[in-house]
Protein backbone atom coordinates (compact mmCIF):
# COMPACT_ATOMS: atom_id res chain seq x y z
CA UNK A 1 0.00 0.00 0.00
CA UNK A 2 0.96 3.38 -0.95
CA UNK A 3 2.06 6.12 1.77
CA UNK A 4 -0.27 8.88 1.81
CA UNK A 5 0.19 12.19 2.80
CA UNK A 6 -2.19 13.51 5.83
CA UNK A 7 -4.23 16.75 4.31
CA UNK A 8 -4.21 19.03 7.14
CA UNK A 9 -7.46 19.58 6.62
CA UNK A 10 -8.84 16.04 6.69
CA UNK A 11 -10.01 15.98 10.28
CA UNK A 12 -11.17 11.72 9.56
CA UNK A 13 -7.69 11.39 8.62
CA UNK A 14 -6.12 13.01 11.61
CA UNK A 15 -8.01 11.36 13.86
CA UNK A 16 -6.82 7.69 12.42
CA UNK A 17 -3.37 8.81 12.57
CA UNK A 18 -3.97 10.29 15.73
CA UNK A 19 -5.34 6.86 17.46
CA UNK A 20 -2.58 4.81 15.57
CA UNK A 21 0.07 6.58 17.34
CA UNK A 22 -1.70 6.84 20.78
CA UNK A 23 -1.73 2.94 20.53
CA UNK A 24 2.21 2.37 19.42
CA UNK A 25 2.80 5.31 22.85
CA UNK A 26 4.27 7.93 20.51
CA UNK A 27 3.85 11.73 21.26
CA UNK A 28 0.23 13.46 19.71
CA UNK A 29 1.97 16.94 20.12
CA UNK A 30 0.92 19.45 16.95
CA UNK A 31 -1.78 16.86 15.48
CA UNK A 32 -4.42 18.84 16.05
CA UNK A 33 -2.95 22.76 14.94
CA UNK A 34 -0.65 21.54 11.71
CA UNK A 35 1.80 24.00 10.08
CA UNK A 36 3.20 23.86 6.74
CA UNK A 37 6.29 23.15 8.30
CA UNK A 38 5.21 19.49 9.41
CA UNK A 39 4.45 16.61 7.23
CA UNK A 40 2.68 13.38 7.99
CA UNK A 41 2.31 10.12 6.37
CA UNK A 42 0.11 7.33 6.99
CA UNK A 43 -0.26 3.93 4.98
CA UNK A 44 -3.19 1.58 5.11
CA UNK A 45 -4.06 -2.37 5.27
CA UNK A 46 -6.48 -3.62 2.76
CA UNK A 47 -9.34 -2.27 4.82
CA UNK A 48 -8.43 1.19 5.34
CA UNK A 49 -6.75 0.55 9.08
CA UNK A 50 -3.25 2.62 9.35
CA UNK A 51 -0.65 -0.04 9.49
CA UNK A 52 2.45 2.80 9.41
CA UNK A 53 3.00 6.29 9.48
CA UNK A 54 6.40 8.77 9.13
CA UNK A 55 6.58 12.34 9.53
CA UNK A 56 8.90 15.10 10.45
CA UNK A 57 8.55 18.89 11.52
CA UNK A 58 11.67 21.39 9.92
CA UNK A 59 13.00 24.27 11.96
CA UNK A 60 11.58 27.70 11.10
CA UNK A 61 15.25 28.15 8.77
CA UNK A 62 15.02 25.04 7.23
CA UNK A 63 18.46 23.77 8.22
CA UNK A 64 16.82 21.37 10.61
CA UNK A 65 14.23 18.34 10.56
CA UNK A 66 12.92 16.21 13.85
CA UNK A 67 11.57 13.03 12.65
CA UNK A 68 8.44 11.89 14.50
CA UNK A 69 5.35 9.64 14.05
CA UNK A 70 7.26 6.76 12.78
CA UNK A 71 5.25 3.44 14.10
CA UNK A 72 4.39 0.23 12.00
CA UNK A 73 1.33 -1.59 13.67
CA UNK A 74 2.49 -4.62 16.12
CA UNK A 75 1.61 -7.38 13.55
CA UNK A 76 3.76 -6.50 11.09
CA UNK A 77 7.10 -5.45 12.82
CA UNK A 78 10.61 -6.82 12.16
CA UNK A 79 10.20 -7.22 8.30
CA UNK A 80 11.64 -3.57 7.24
CA UNK A 81 8.87 -1.53 7.30
CA UNK A 82 10.02 0.54 9.69
CA UNK A 83 13.27 1.31 8.06
CA UNK A 84 11.15 1.86 5.35
CA UNK A 85 9.00 4.56 6.47
CA UNK A 86 11.98 6.19 8.53
CA UNK A 87 13.80 6.53 5.14
CA UNK A 88 10.94 8.09 3.72
CA UNK A 89 10.83 10.65 6.14
CA UNK A 90 14.65 11.02 5.76
CA UNK A 91 14.55 11.52 2.10
CA UNK A 92 11.99 14.11 1.60
CA UNK A 93 13.11 16.02 4.96
CA UNK A 94 16.73 15.94 2.28
CA UNK A 95 15.18 16.87 -0.14
CA UNK A 96 13.03 20.11 0.70
CA UNK A 97 16.92 21.11 2.09
CA UNK A 98 17.71 20.30 5.70
CA UNK A 99 20.74 19.07 6.45
CA UNK A 100 20.40 17.77 9.65
CA UNK A 101 18.27 14.92 11.52
CA UNK A 102 17.23 15.01 14.90
CA UNK A 103 14.91 12.67 17.01
CA UNK A 104 13.72 11.86 20.51
CA UNK A 105 13.51 7.60 21.07
CA UNK A 106 13.55 6.47 24.59
CA UNK A 107 13.27 2.51 23.26
CA UNK A 108 14.05 2.20 20.19
CA UNK A 109 17.61 3.42 19.52
CA UNK A 110 18.91 0.44 18.24
CA UNK A 111 17.00 0.83 15.59
CA UNK A 112 18.08 4.44 14.51
CA UNK A 113 21.51 3.20 15.10
CA UNK A 114 20.75 0.77 12.13
CA UNK A 115 19.57 4.16 10.18
CA UNK A 116 22.92 6.35 10.51
CA UNK A 117 20.99 8.19 14.02
CA UNK A 118 24.26 8.17 16.95
CA UNK A 119 23.71 9.90 20.53
CA UNK A 120 22.94 13.10 20.44
CA UNK A 121 22.49 16.12 22.94
CA UNK A 122 18.98 16.70 23.89
CA UNK A 123 19.48 20.58 24.50
CA UNK A 124 21.29 20.89 20.98
CA UNK A 125 17.93 18.99 19.73
CA UNK A 126 15.86 21.72 21.72
CA UNK A 127 18.09 24.67 20.20
CA UNK A 128 18.21 23.68 16.77
CA UNK A 129 14.38 22.91 16.70
CA UNK A 130 12.82 25.11 19.06
CA UNK A 131 10.09 26.23 17.45
CA UNK A 132 8.74 22.61 16.74
CA UNK A 133 5.45 21.03 18.53
CA UNK A 134 7.21 18.37 19.94
CA UNK A 135 10.08 20.19 21.82
CA UNK A 136 7.69 23.16 23.16
CA UNK A 137 5.75 20.52 24.52
CA UNK A 138 8.69 18.13 26.11
CA UNK A 139 9.88 21.71 27.52
CA UNK A 140 6.41 22.85 28.96
CA UNK A 141 6.05 19.82 30.44
CA UNK A 142 9.25 18.61 31.75
CA UNK A 143 9.47 15.94 29.87
CA UNK A 144 12.48 17.33 28.13
CA UNK A 145 14.89 16.18 30.66
CA UNK A 146 13.89 12.89 30.63
CA UNK A 147 14.45 12.46 26.66
CA UNK A 148 16.64 10.64 24.83
CA UNK A 149 17.80 12.63 21.63
CA UNK A 150 19.85 10.82 18.05
CA UNK A 151 20.64 12.65 15.48
CA UNK A 152 22.59 12.54 12.06
CA UNK A 153 23.76 13.99 8.81
CA UNK A 154 21.53 14.06 5.39
CA UNK A 155 24.48 14.94 3.04
CA UNK A 156 24.26 11.47 2.08
CA UNK A 157 20.56 11.41 0.83
CA UNK A 158 20.48 15.04 -0.57
CA UNK A 159 19.11 14.18 -3.97
CA UNK A 160 22.67 15.62 -5.99
CA UNK A 161 24.31 12.52 -4.22
CA UNK A 162 21.64 9.88 -4.91
C1 LIG B 1 10.56 1.15 16.00
C2 LIG B 1 9.65 0.53 14.93
C3 LIG B 1 9.13 1.63 14.02
C4 LIG B 1 10.50 -0.45 14.11
O1 LIG B 1 9.68 -0.99 13.06
P1 LIG B 1 10.07 -2.37 12.35
O2 LIG B 1 9.18 -2.53 11.17
O3 LIG B 1 10.11 -3.46 13.34
O4 LIG B 1 11.58 -2.04 11.87
P2 LIG B 1 12.52 -2.86 10.85
O5 LIG B 1 11.90 -4.19 10.57
O6 LIG B 1 12.80 -1.96 9.70
O7 LIG B 1 13.83 -3.05 11.76
C5 LIG B 1 15.12 -2.72 11.30
C6 LIG B 1 16.11 -3.29 12.29
O8 LIG B 1 15.96 -2.64 13.57
C7 LIG B 1 15.70 -3.63 14.58
N1 LIG B 1 14.76 -3.05 15.53
C8 LIG B 1 13.52 -2.63 15.24
N2 LIG B 1 12.96 -2.10 16.36
C9 LIG B 1 13.87 -2.20 17.33
C10 LIG B 1 13.88 -1.83 18.70
N3 LIG B 1 12.83 -1.23 19.28
N4 LIG B 1 15.00 -2.10 19.42
C11 LIG B 1 16.06 -2.71 18.82
N5 LIG B 1 16.11 -3.07 17.53
C12 LIG B 1 15.02 -2.82 16.80
C13 LIG B 1 15.13 -4.81 13.84
O9 LIG B 1 15.30 -6.00 14.54
C14 LIG B 1 15.92 -4.77 12.54
O10 LIG B 1 17.19 -5.34 12.75
P3 LIG B 1 17.94 -6.20 11.58
O11 LIG B 1 18.18 -5.19 10.46
O12 LIG B 1 19.19 -6.67 12.24
O13 LIG B 1 16.98 -7.27 11.18
C15 LIG B 1 8.50 -0.29 15.56
O14 LIG B 1 9.02 -1.19 16.51
C16 LIG B 1 7.45 0.59 16.26
O15 LIG B 1 6.48 1.01 15.64
N6 LIG B 1 7.66 0.86 17.59
C17 LIG B 1 6.70 1.70 18.34
C18 LIG B 1 6.85 3.17 17.95
C19 LIG B 1 8.25 3.71 18.16
O16 LIG B 1 8.89 3.47 19.17
N7 LIG B 1 8.73 4.50 17.15
C20 LIG B 1 10.07 5.12 17.18
C21 LIG B 1 10.04 6.48 17.77
S1 LIG B 1 9.52 7.74 16.61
Amino acid sequence: MPLVPIDPADADARADLRAFLAAADLTLAGLDSPTPRLRLWVERGATGTVVGSTGYELSADGEHALIRSVAVAPAARTRGAGSRLALHALTDAAAHGARHAWLFSRRSGPFWQKLGFSPADRDALAAALPDTRQVQLFRASGQLAREVAWSRLLADLHPTTL
